[in-house]
């Protein structure tokens, strides 16, 4: 059997069927361009689900990296992933914009599907190897893989936001999940406030110690090791959408795109996953609301919504796309000419250049989230606008707003303060969007996704192992500025 040294395990495998559901081919997320260095450098293997239900395939070799399905039954799918992943955690650590669903059999299935996740990653991974856990579908596979394997190094990247302990306190399994986390040496988070409530509740719900970012935790011989949890916030590959952003061919794109709207002086732009979490009501009725003020004509600008189809199997997300699709229809129904259109509404996916080429078309980018881990898509605008202009409006709740200070920052809630941005963002100087995209431009590309995995890996390694007493050096030395609270 094959055995790597490096692994990832991930809910979902980096690769998808072909249409023709023979072959596979590199699905579009930004997380194995991230890693793909590593891999290849270190004889990588991916364990991951294939995306469907019941589809039993045997590892294989894709790109240089070795691929470990995992199957999921029908009943995994509607427990594991729709149910427990995407209906409990998903709007609880979005801090309950949805309100999150508690049921015990979800649960059960949880701990199956993660345990099946970890014994494929054990099985798989060298001897004295590291393995690297992503996201909150496999939460507990930390713990499971050192009980399994306590030789090999385990990483814990979250994706989505680590909620405040008044919410996280509501899951009926709040210990079990926060014992599984720290089955892991380095426990990364998006912002320094994730890391913050994590590091609380761990206090709260467990007693454990923490100073700085290093949380005492009891081991199997009855010493005490050190876990880091930290904030190592993600990025893309920015390289990728400037090259993109210089063919000749994409911005020809951007111009008939342009032309396609009817020539709009403006172009407003909001690309997401079909998600609550994303405040794209709150857009919508921010930008019907201008309209309706006579702050700007259907001729003045146009807002071009790309909202890609998401676990559509999940009632709130189907009653989302209801809600979404009942506004866009009122609004244009209301404004729209024969030659120009208040939203073009595109309830679909596409491929990277045709994003790059929105991405250069649209004159202001609106990212609206309620809460959002990271929101990737203001750093892929960004990176994208080699012209320097451009405007990127953004939401505070997003972790981005932890970088891109030099957006403008809204709070989506306020539809007022929202519809002010928009305007002042549609007028805003070409000097300005100039100052204020350069900005943000420097920062997206110096911390690129290369130096988020390399940052993370780092960590991991000089972390792995540490006795209490060299790492309580480290901690004490740590700059991290989330202290202990009093309680
Ligand atoms: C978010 C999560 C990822 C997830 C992605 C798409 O970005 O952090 O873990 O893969 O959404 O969602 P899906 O449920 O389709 O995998």
């Amino acid at each position: 059997m094959t055995q790597a040294d490096f692994v990832v395990v991930a809910n979902r495998l980096p690769v998808d069927r072909t249409p023709d559901g023979e072959g596979w081919r590199r699905s579009p997320g930004g997380l194995v361009t991230a890693l793909e260095p590593v891999m290849r450098s270190a004889d990588g293997a991916w364990v991951g689900w294939a995306g469907q239900a019941d589809v039993d395939v045997e590892p294989f070799e894709f790109d240089d990296m070795h691929l470990v399905p995992v199957t999921l039954a029908a009943s995994d799918v509607q427990l594991y992933y729709e149910g427990f992943s995407n209906d409990t955690i998903w709007p609880l650590y979005h801090d309950v914009i949805s309100p999150p669903t508690y049921k015990r059999a979800w649960w059960d299935a949880y701990v199956k599907v993660n345990k099946r996740f970890a014994d494929a990653a054990a099985a798989v991974a060298a001897e004295g190897g590291t393995v690297w856990v992503q996201d909150y579908q496999l939460q507990l596979v930390p713990k499971l893989l050192r009980e399994l394997r306590p030789d090999i190094t385990i990483g814990y990247f979250h994706h989505i936001p680590f909620p405040a302990y008044g919410l996280y306190s509501q899951l009926p399994w709040r210990k079990q999940v926060l014992e599984g986390l720290l089955g892991a040496d380095v426990i990364g988070f998006q912002r320094v406030a994730d890391a913050g409530n994590f590091a609380r509740a761990v206090r709260r719900q467990l007693r454990y110690e923490t100073k700085a970012s290093g949380i005492l935790v009891p081991d199997a011989e009855g010493g005490t090791r050190v876990a880091l949890a930290k904030a190592f916030p993600i990025s893309i590959d920015a390289e990728s959408y400037v090259e993109l952003a210089q063919r000749p061919d994409i911005q020809q794109r951007a111009r008939e795109i342009r032309e396609g709207l009817g020539n709009p002086r403006k172009i407003l732009l909001g690309v997401d996953r079909l998600d609550y979490t994303k405040g794209i009501r709150h857009r919508l009725k921010a930008w019907g609301e201008v309209l309706e003020d006579g702050r700007a004509t259907v001729e003045d600008a146009t807002l071009v919504q790309v909202a890609s189809p998401s676990r559509e199997r999940v009632d709130a997300y189907m009653q989302l796309r209801d809600e979404i699709e009942m506004t866009v229809g009122r609004i244009n129904g209301d404004y729209d000419t024969t030659t120009h259109t208040a939203i073009r509404y595109l309830h679909q996916s596409y491929p990277r250049e045709e994003m790059v080429a929105l991405f250069l078309a649209a004159d202001v980018m609106l990212v609206t989230a309620l809460r959002d881990g990271m929101n990737l898509v203001a750093k892929e605008y960004v990176a994208s606008r080699i012209d320097n202009r451009g405007v990127l409006v953004l939401s505070e709740f997003a972790g981005a707003a932890d970088e891109m200070g030099s957006a403008l920052l809204i709070n989506p809630h306020d539809i007022d303060g929202l519809k002010d941005a928009v305007i002042r963002a549609v007028d805003m100087p070409a000097a300005e969007q100039g100052r204020r995209m350069r900005t943000l431009r420097r920062r997206v590309r110096e911390h690129d996704v290369e130096d988020w995995s390399r940052g993370f890996l780092e960590a991991l390694s000089a972390f792995h192992g540490r006795s209490s007493r060299a790492a309580d050096a480290e901690v004490e030395a740590g700059t991290d500025d989330d202290q202990a609270d009093a309680e």
